[in-house]
């Protein structure tokens, strides 16, 4: 079967380790998509950079947007970051040849994330941003897809990395807020400006991602209450901990009889609750719905690996989709391309 050919913007924390997973399990994918991807652009800010990963084959690019105006290639993988150019000019222009968009970008998606979505509708392009919410927890898959059907009343949890590997390791290691967050940054957790993690924005923009799949209204990440972890200190952490609970930057949006409420804050939640175990990098999600019940879904939120991983899974759902074809094969991969099934000894 014919390659499904992608460029990359964007090399950094995400982008190489995409890179370097779609190059070592290239077999292994092609198996599982039943044909292979290939990346076939590429661009970042400096072309010098050792990225960790022989990419001699791909095309250089200096600009975002001409790779995604010009480049030969049937995905347009957003992973720069920023809610404006070159990343809008560059996600506008794919879509709008057709070609699809697969980001991580929920700065971009919470400021245009409509104008996009209608971008893609007309010119039948596919816009997948699995990881744009909660690292590698598939939370958008199941409100857009699993939960069809089912009405939410609320849909609250844990969102951004940085803040709770911070508020952890403060607590149990007696670290300052400033040391945490370097070391969040060393990790590849933070955003390129870390205030956006700390004073609450990037969980707002996550938040009114979801919001909008929960409750199918307008993103309006300008509506959401926003208070962020910068004045919270080991003093607070301790004293909530002598009262039974942990202190946890949430995001909450929920049904009203009068609207959709939205805010994020630092929250105290028992210590016996299961959101007050998420410790470190990881985040929770949990999604209140009328047929299912309550669904929680824990695991990790940020990091190079956790995130390629969504990204990847957003590429391979396009590369197993056919026209006019089931979207997602019902086995997760081509019925032929199941090995034999071997009993565990
Ligand atoms: P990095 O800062 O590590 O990487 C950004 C990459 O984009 C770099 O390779 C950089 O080039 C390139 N870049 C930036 N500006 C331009 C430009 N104007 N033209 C061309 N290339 C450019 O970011 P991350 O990988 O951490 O994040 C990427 C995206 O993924 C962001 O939207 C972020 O919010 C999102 N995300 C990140 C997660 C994480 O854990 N890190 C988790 C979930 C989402 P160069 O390397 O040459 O400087
Ligand atoms: N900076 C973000 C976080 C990256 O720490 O959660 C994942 O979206």
């Amino acid at each position: 079967a014919d390659a499904l050919k992608i460029g990359i913007a964007g090399l950094g924390t995400v982008g190489a380790s995409l890179a370097k997973i779609l190059v070592e399990r290239r077999d292994m994918l092609e198996t599982t998509c039943g044909r292979p991807i290939e990346i076939v652009a590429v661009t970042a800010r400096s072309k010098g950079r050792d990225r960790g990963v022989d990419l001699s084959a791909a095309e250089w690019f200096d600009d975002p947007v001409a790779l995604a105006r010009e480049a030969k290639i049937d995905v347009f993988v957003e992973l720069m970051g920023g809610a404006g150019d070159p990343a809008l000019a560059a996600v506008k222009a794919a879509l709008s040849r057709g070609v699809h968009v697969v980001t991580a970008n929920k700065a971009l998606l919470a400021a245009h994330g409509v104008e996009l979505a209608g971008i893609a509708e007309k010119h039948g392009s596919l816009l997948n941003y699995e990881a744009a919410v909660a690292g590698g927890i598939p939370v958008i898959k199941a409100l857009r897809e699993s939960l069809t059907g089912n009405t939410i009343s609320r849909v609250y949890g844990i969102m951004n990395g940085t803040c709770n590997y911070i508020l952890t390791k403060m607590e149990k290691e007696g670290l300052s807020f400033e040391a945490c967050l370097k070391e969040a940054q060393r990790l590849g957790y933070a955003e390129a400006d870390p205030a956006f993690d700390i004073e609450g924005n990037d969980t707002a923009h996550k938040l009114s991602i979801l919001t909008t799949l929960a409750f199918g209204t307008r993103i309006s990440a300008d509506d959401i209450y926003l208070e962020g972890i910068t004045n919270i200190s080991i003093d607070d952490i301790r004293a909530a901990a002598d009262l039974g609970y942990r202190i946890k930057l949430l995001g909450v949006a929920q049904k009203t009889d009068t609207g959709v409420e939205q805010r994020v804050h630092p929250t105290m939640v028992p210590l016996d609750s299961v959101i007050a175990q998420v410790d470190g990098v990881t985040n929770a999600v949990a999604i209140e719905s009328d047929i299912l019940g309550e669904l929680l879904m824990v695991g990790p939120g940020a990091g190079g690996n956790a995130t390629a991983s969504a990204v990847l899974g957003d590429i391979a759902d396009i590369a197993k989709s056919r026209p006019g074809a089931q979207t997602v094969p019902a086995l997760g991969r081509p019925a032929a391309a199941l090995a034999p099934y071997k009993r565990a000894q």
